[in-house]
């Protein structure tokens, strides 16, 4: 039986999260911010791309999965730009740090190849697709993560940033194929296939732990409650990594060679069970699945 993939209409309310929502762990709570810097631009360009990739779709299940998924990215995106918001009331301004961040999508990879690049369009649409598989396993890796994080639950976050994280985890792990599928479904034939999705995997581990260290150190320099006292240095990360409240480099780095591997597919990584049995019991999502039940019921 095929596993469907929806959408779910959560939201969340920030009125109480604390700026250093990990408590007395600032470093490991902006690691984790930086995924509020890259998603709300990142998860609309997927969605983007992936529009423009529709018409080469020619298999109906594979086409539900995508349609599936995004509706799932343009809901993560969204409900990442509200925590922005719930930061600068916080006196943490990230506008600055948001403009690079929509040049690298809406520019850099919009729908022209950038600085007259003579690549075709069907090329450069394939190109993009090959990075969004290539992250995808990484969000994978962090879903699940995030998922198993038990240490986590013992520094006491904040529930509600703790809810978000976990239901997005919980859905990129039900979706963790549906942009390898598409990849595949739309990137041509063999070895250039092949030699492509290993490309799209070169380009995006770097320039995504590029823009992680970038962010972090953004976040920590303006932190207006650190006021210049810390500093993120490898360090402090390393410490945030023994003590469980971020993924070991290890974990990480094992994600590479296994997405590199010819025969490769995404559908065994993380556990669709644990993803399934949290998205039963996070509380944003069955705030949504009842508010869906009362509609079809009214
Ligand atoms: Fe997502
Ligand atoms: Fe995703």
């Amino acid at each position: 039986m095929s596993y469907r993939i929806a959408p779910r209409r959560v939201s969340f309310d920030w009125q109480e999260t604390p700026l250093h929502w990990i408590p007395d762990e600032p470093t490991a709570t902006h690691v984790i911010n930086v995924l509020h810097l890259l998603l709300p631009a990142g998860e609309r360009w997927f969605v983007k791309v992936f529009k423009e990739a529709l018409p080469l779709v020619r298999d109906e299940e594979l086409l539900k999965d995508v349609k599936g998924f995004m509706g799932q990215e343009a809901t993560h995106s969204v409900q990442h730009a509200y925590v922005l918001h719930h930061l600068a009331e916080q006196n943490l301004d990230t506008g600055p740090f948001i403009q690079h961040v929509a040049f690298l999508f809406d520019v850099l990879l919009g729908e022209k190849p950038p600085f007259g690049m003579p690549l075709t369009e069907r090329e450069w649409l394939r190109f993009r697709l090959s990075l969004i598989a290539a992250i995808e396993q990484f969000t994978a890796v962090l879903g699940d993560w995030v998922l198993r994080a038990e240490d986590l639950d013992r520094a006491e976050p904040d529930p509600v940033m703790l809810d978000l994280l976990r239901w997005h985890g919980a859905e990129e792990v039900e979706h963790r194929s549906v942009a390898f599928d598409m990849y595949e479904h739309c990137g041509g034939d063999g070895t250039a296939r092949y030699a492509r999705r290993l490309l799209g995997m070169a380009v995006t581990a770097p320039v995504l732990f590029y823009l992680w260290g970038w962010g972090t150190r953004y976040l920590v320099r303006h932190d207006p409650v650190l006021a210049g006292r810390l500093r993120y240095s490898l360090r402090e990360h390393n410490k945030a990594v023994a003590k469980g409240l971020l993924p070991s480099w290890r974990e990480l780095g094992r994600a590479v060679p296994r997405y590199c591997r010819r025969s490769y597919h995404p559908s065994q990584e993380g556990s669709l069970r644990r993803a399934v049995d949290y998205l039963a019991t996070s509380p944003a999502a069955r705030t949504a699945a009842g508010a869906l039940g009362r509609a079809a019921l009214s």
